[in-house]
């Protein structure tokens, strides 16, 4: 085989209802059916090059050689793409980041979802959005969101062809910003792989995942009718209960720190004089803001004179995973 090589963008997303908990973790099919919005100016740029000349896989993340377990699942997905392809060449993967890793901010969204496009287009490859969704979630299940654009759903379903994001509504159905307070850059301590492992010890997730359906339905319907208010109140009410579920495993996962919660409540004070801004957090410190455009530059500059933010992020809706220079557009 010539060596083949491609590139491709992908995007982070937040999820509106979250993901918590695997049914099957080995397939990586959800405990229940996820939201999110995928995230303009946060994403993973990604070349796999299939090269003749290479005994080993290479993988260099942010220009740093990646090891242990990061190393290994990157070439558990490319091994994914070769028995698909039915090569055997191994590949030198280069990936960067423009946000910080370890931020609670999904880089495995977005690193899994440019992996995918760019390993598939590489090994000539010619799939659908949907099965490039579905390869993605075997890597890392938010980035079958982070493959289609705009606001994606991920349907829980209990067989792997079933499971993949789809577009629910395209990025410019709604010009909503995630304002991200970074209250804690460091890498986190518990990644989102061994929380998932840890979500049934809780007595509250079967009641979570009993209770997703309706949120999902409330969250689908405000974000359809552009209803703030409506989603600001089952964002919020979604993110609390995935976190009423960690603190509750066993061990007991609290990622929170005094400014979350101090933020958490300045949130709810922005809102109540008028400010339309919602607040969700993923598996790490930091505070997702979420806002009309509008209100956006009111609620950034709140945040950035916030005590305990060590940085603030915006970002606009984002677009699907594409292949960028001279590939074909996916
Ligand atoms: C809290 O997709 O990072 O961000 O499938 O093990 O890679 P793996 O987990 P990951 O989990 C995301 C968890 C979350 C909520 C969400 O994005 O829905």
């Amino acid at each position: 085989m010539q060596n083949r090589r491609a590139t491709a963008i992908g995007s982070a997303n937040i999820a509106l209802i979250k993901y918590w908990g695997n049914r099957d973790p080995v397939l990586r099919l959800p405990s229940n059916s996820s939201l999110s919005m995928n995230l303009a100016a946060l994403t993973t740029t990604t070349t796999v090059e299939f090269r003749a000349d290479l005994a080993e896989d290479v993988v260099k993340i942010d220009d740093a050689e990646a090891r242990g377990s990061a190393h290994d699942r990157v070439v558990a997905h490319l091994d994914r793409v070769r028995a698909l392809s039915n090569i055997n060449t191994k590949a030198s993967v280069l990936s960067h980041n423009n946000f910080p890793a370890g931020t609670g901010l999904a880089s495995s969204a977005s690193a899994f979802a440019a992996l995918t496009v760019a390993a598939c287009v590489a090994a000539g490859l010619r799939l659908a959005t949907d099965e490039l969704s579905r390869l993605a979630r075997h890597g890392s299940g938010s980035a079958c969101r982070s493959v289609p654009g705009g606001f994606v759903l991920w349907d829980a379903c209990d067989k792997d062809a079933c499971s993949f994001g789809r577009t629910m509504a395209p990025a410019d159905h709604w010009d909503l910003r995630d304002v991200v307070a970074i209250i804690e850059s460091a890498h986190k301590a518990t990644g989102s792989t061994e929380g998932h492992a840890l979500a049934d010890t809780s007595p509250f997730q079967a009641t979570r995942v009993a209770t997703t359906p309706a949120r999902l339905e409330r969250c689908k319907d405000a974000l359809l009718s552009r209803d703030f208010p409506a989603l600001a109140d089952v964002i919020e009410k979604d993110a609390l209960m995935m976190h009423a579920v960690m603190m509750t495993s066993t061990p007991s996962l609290l990622y929170w720190r005094p400014a979350t919660l101090a933020m958490v409540q300045a949130v709810r004070a922005w809102r109540k004089d008028g400010l339309p801004v919602a607040f969700t957090i993923d598996a790490g410190p930091n505070v997702h803001c979420i806002c009309p455009a509008g209100a956006a530059p009111e609620v950034e500059s709140l945040i950035r004179s916030f005590p305990g933010v060590e940085r603030v992020l915006t970002s606009g809706v984002g677009d699907p995973t594409t292949t960028l220079l001279d590939s074909p557009r996916i």
